[in-house]
């Protein structure tokens, strides 16, 4: 018959070195956790993904320029918009878009020269050009995706091609006049 064994007690059992592992792990542990503490006062690249509202600084656009930026893992369009490009896109008939909706409903009042959408196509999340210098921006000067011939016009809204809706407009606040803040 197997007879259980047992240590001497000056001896340390393997359940004394268990216990021993896990005190080093825990102290190791609030060392680690001690850092990002005072870390979070800024959200990290973790935080970000989570979904934290980030911050964008808005003076390296130039006019007529935009930026790709991701946040909560979608893509995002910056543009600073042309007097020129407001201009056509409040001019337009809104009962001759396919999903009609003011430009005025998608800019925040007195800043209508930035525009902020999601940049995924509405049809089946192409990535549209038009954001960058030199990439196709379509029929009408806004977003062009490439995958099936869908058009956004400078507001950001589907003139031509099967996408079904405009580009959405994600949650986003001015903090001052060159940042905002998404989120
Ligand atoms: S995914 Fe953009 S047109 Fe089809």
């Amino acid at each position: 018959m197997a007879e259980a064994k047992s240590s001497p007690a000056s001896e340390p059992t393997r359940r004394d070195m268990l216990f021993l592992a896990t005190g080093a792990m825990g102290a190791a542990g609030v060392v680690a956790l001690a850092v990002p503490f005072v870390r979070t006062l800024a959200p990290n690249a973790q935080t970000i993904a989570a979904g934290a509202p980030i911050e964008v600084d808005l003076t390296p656009i130039p006019e007529g320029q935009g930026i790709k930026l991701f946040w909560r893992g979608k893509l995002i369009f910056v543009r600073s918009r042309t007097k020129a490009e407001i201009e056509e896109a409040q001019k337009v008939n809104l009962a001759s878009l396919p999903d009609p909706q003011a430009d005025s409903a998608r800019v925040k009042p007195g800043k209508e020269n930035w525009l902020v959408i999601y940049g995924s196509c509405t049809h089946l999340g192409c990535i549209p050009g038009g954001s960058a210098a030199g990439e196709v921006r379509g029929d009408y000067n806004g977003w062009f995706c490439p995958c099936h011939g869908s058009h956004y016009d400078t507001s950001g809204r589907i003139r031509k091609g099967p996408a079904p809706t405009n580009l959405p407009v994600p949650p986003y606040a001015f903090l001052s006049d060159t940042k905002i803040r998404i989120g």
